[in-house]
Parts: C-alpha cells; structure tokens; sequence
C-alpha cells in the first residue's frame, strides 16, 4: 500500500498551470526523487502535499486517509514534514532551542525535550554549534539545521526541498549518508526534491520527472535518465548547472 498517494492533482496560479494532472505514489520506506526544470512545479507539488496550497482539483491521500486541503499544522503534526528551500530559524534562538521548538508537539516535559533536541543536534553534525544563535551558522549549517527541525517532528514521510544546494561537494556526504541512514535505521519515507544528478542517483530508489507541471516520466534511475524524452527536457540542457548548482 502506498503511504502517499496523488491523484489527478491540478493547481494553477492566475491561468499558470503549476501542476496538471498529477498522479504519485510512494510506498512506505520508498526513496523518490523529483526532478525536473526550473519551474516545472516541484515545489508547488510538496506545497499541495503538505498543505499549503490546497489543489483546484485532485486529491492526496496520506496514510491511507484523505488530506486534501487539510491545514499545514495538521498534516505535520500525523506523520508528513517538510523541508523549505529557505530556511528563516528564529534568530534571538540558539541551535538547540530552534530544534525544541519542533519537537515540542512529541514530546512532553522541558528535561526529556531538551535531551531529544541535543540528540537530533548531534545527529545533524551540529554539536559545536548546539547553544550558539542559529544566526551564525553558515548555509550548510542552516541547510543541517533545517533538516533538524524536520527530524524534530518525528515524520514518516519526510519531503525534501534541495537540501544539497548551497553546499560544497564535501559538504554533501555526510548530509547524503544521513539520509540514507534514516530509511535503513528508522524506516521514513523519503521524497527529495534535488538538481544534483549524481545525489538524485544514489539515493533513489525510483525517480519521479515533472516537466511543466505534468509528470513526464517515472522509474529508476537508470531508466529516467536513458528517457529520451528526459534527456530533452531536462539533462540535456547545460549539464555543469545539474553538477554542481
Ligand atoms: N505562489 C505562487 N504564485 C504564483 N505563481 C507561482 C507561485 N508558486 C509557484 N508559481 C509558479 O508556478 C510555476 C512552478 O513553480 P515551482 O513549483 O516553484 O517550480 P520548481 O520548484 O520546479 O522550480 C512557476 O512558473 C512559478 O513561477
Ligand atoms: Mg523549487
């Protein structure tokens, strides 16, 4: 049975059609990348998922349960968390107190909070920075503290917005590593949105292509990326922006 499932998902801005006829599913412990062009509706697609964009038609089913339109909070809080492009962490906090913060909707009592956020800080890599402000962490730490944040609300399915852009190569190991441990470890669901081909590879168990709103194809990785029809309208255009954007 899948755990996230899309059906005829539409969702226009102003006669821009964002997202048209969307069709999805993700089996519980599934690792799916999206990719696509810039524009092609990838962060309005977890923008309907987890919603903050309510779909002008169609319908997305978590957990065997029909969320469409459902508030974002509600969606959070049973099980689907995700990711911002953007990360805004409250400045006047620190690292550890941005962190609680999220979790406090799991767990009960400041002394059990404060462990779990401190063991979700270390989990991130972000040890030396647990009690300085989130302000002065540099993009990859932002980048580690937003995953945090997400990590703090307990998902099943976890939805990831580029979580590699803005990082060195080096910088995006252990971030990928991590990933790859909260499937085999903890059993999440993983959806990530990513322009960094080789991350997209490794990590995926099967890759979703949206082009134009629409889903131009789906499959395994060596499969999405020996479509013609993918090569045209995403990697062939200038591949060093895929390498390394
Ligand atoms: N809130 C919005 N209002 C108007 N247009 C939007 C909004 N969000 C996205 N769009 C438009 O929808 C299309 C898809 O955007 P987006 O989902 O951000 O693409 P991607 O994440 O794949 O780059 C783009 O043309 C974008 O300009
Ligand atoms: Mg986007």
């Amino acid at each position: 049975m899948s755990v996230l499932e899309l059906s005829g998902v539409d969702k226009s801005f102003r006669g821009l059609r964002a997202l048209s006829d969307v069709d999805m599913a993700v089996s519980e412990g599934e690792i799916v990348g999206v990719i696509g062009p810039n524009g092609a509706g990838k962060t309005t697609l977890f923008n309907v998922i987890c919603g903050a964009l309510k779909p002008d038609a169609g319908s997305v089913r978590f957990a065997g349960e029909d969320v469409t339109g459902h508030k974002p909070e509600k969606i959070a809080r049973s099980g689907m968390v995700r990711t911002f492009q953007l990360m805004r962490p409250f400045a006047t906090m620190s690292v550890a107190e941005n962190v609680s913060l999220a979790a406090q909707h799991h767990t009960r009592g400041a002394e059990r909070l404060r462990g779990h956020a401190v063991e979700i800080v270390e989990r991130v890599g972000l040890r030396e920075w647990a009690y300085r402000p989130a302000t002065e962490l540099p993009t990859a730490g932002l980048k580690r503290l937003e995953l945090a944040r997400a990590l703090a609300a307990r998902p099943r399915v976890l939805l990831l917005d580029e979580v590699l852009a803005g990082l060195l190569p080096a910088e995006r190991e252990p971030v990928l590593d991590l990933l790859a441990e909260l499937r085999e470890q903890d059993g999440t669901t993983l959806v990530f949105i990513e322009h960094i081909m080789a991350a997209v590879m490794r990590l995926s168990d099967r890759v979703l292509v949206l082009d134009q709103g629409a889903v131009l194809a789906t499959g395994t990785p060596d499969e999405v990326t020996a479509d013609p029809r993918v090569i045209e309208a995403y990697l062939g255009e200038e591949p060093t922006t895929h390498a390394d954007a």
